[in-house]
């Protein structure tokens, strides 16, 4: 019997065609996600699931799904599983980093643009009608050149988002890694961004003309930026969040915006998503985005065929090329997992 893999998003056919001969693919038919129930009923026969930051795996599902032995996120972020229940039951997970740095990058670069300039408020004006010629102090903003970014988590996107900043002029300040992800810090190669100073938490903080955030989710990184942290930040600074919403405090964050202790933010990802505080849609110095850090056509075709790459791997009795680093690292149960591939 093929094992049964579960592909929660309709995936073009050419995409899962280096799979196709040897499993039983089970393909969502729909541009829709599963509800949490309809996921949990269709992976209850699977051995393998490619699945969604949407798609929670929690210790309760992994119990009701004994099968499953390999789960493929389609995503870089993998805070939607539970690592250590992983571990203890030597379930394998992959995830999919690298391809969508540039995109991540140069949405954050959007954001940042966007909320310096006032675009979208600027779009909303002319919309309404309101533009009755050039005014000389309609719509002032900040310029880039000779402002400081400072970039909270300097693994592969913050170098990213650095290298971009530099060419508009920036002077670059990222925070030591004791809140980020050491291995994406010592994997981010290929970037060098020539003038980027490491310095404190402290002074990543209060010199800040922009903070922008890229440090994965974890319980160390959760309210990383909270209500005193904030205090810190200078008022004519603004906070720019691509890498997930709870790290964030976002009532703290409101009150700095509703109070102006902070000039605006740039979201793209919020603390209890998809909902997105009130206070947040109500103020003009705040541009929202519905988590798009990641969607250009280019990056999601890369993120498809890197999680089937890492299936086709286990398929192969390989080691997936992208398993989660705290697997990799496993010296007990997952171990004997890989040895037994
Ligand atoms: C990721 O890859 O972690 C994004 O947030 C989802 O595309």
């Amino acid at each position: 019997m093929l094992p049964v893999a579960l592909i929660t998003w309709p995936f073009e056919a050419e995409i899962l065609e280096p799979i196709r001969d040897r499993c039983q693919l089970i393909v969502n038919p729909e541009p829709r996600f599963w509800t949490p129930n309809e996921f949990k009923l269709r992976l209850r026969d699977a051995e393998i699931v490619a699945c969604m930051l949407t798609n929670r795996i929690t210790p309760e599902i992994l119990d009701q799904c004994p099968k499953l032995r390999m789960i493929a996120n389609v995503a870089v972020g993998y805070d939607n599983l539970n690592v250590p229940a992983l571990r203890e039951r030597c379930v394998l997970a992959s995830n999919t980093p690298d391809v969508l740095t540039d995109a991540t990058a140069d949405l954050t670069m959007a954001l940042i643009l966007a909320v310096t300039r006032r675009v979208v408020e600027a779009d909303r004006f002319t919309r309404e009608g309101r533009f009755d010629g050039m005014q000389f102090d309609l719509f002032l903003g900040m310029e880039l050149q000779g402002k400081t970014l400072s970039i909270l988590g300097f693994g592969r996107i913050g170098r990213a988002v650095a290298a971009r900043a530099e060419a508009f002029g920036m002077r670059i300040l990222h925070g030591r890694s004791e809140f980020a992800d050491n291995r994406a810090d010592a994997d981010a190669s290929g970037v060098h961004v020539a003038g980027a100073l490491r310095t404190s938490l402290e002074q990543v903080l209060t010199e800040a003309d922009i903070l922008t955030i890229h440090v994965p989710l974890r319980e160390t990184t959760r309210h990383l930026i909270n209500a005193d942290r904030l205090r810190r930040m200078k008022s004519s600074a603004y906070l720019i969040n691509t890498s997930r919403g709870p790290i964030v405090d976002e009532s703290a964050l409101a009150a700095a915006l509703r109070e102006r202790r902070l000039a605006g933010a740039g979201l793209d990802v919020y603390e209890f998503e998809p909902r997105v505080h009130s206070d947040l849609l109500a103020l003009p110095n705040v541009v929202l985005l519905p988590h798009i850090g990641s969607a250009t056509r280019e990056a999601r075709r890369r993120m498809t065929e890197v999680a089937i790459a890492n299936i086709s791997d286990y398929l192969n009795g390989r080691p997936p090329r992208n398993l989660l680093p705290e697997l990799t690292r496993d010296d007990g149960p997952t171990s004997k997992e890989l040895q037994r591939l």
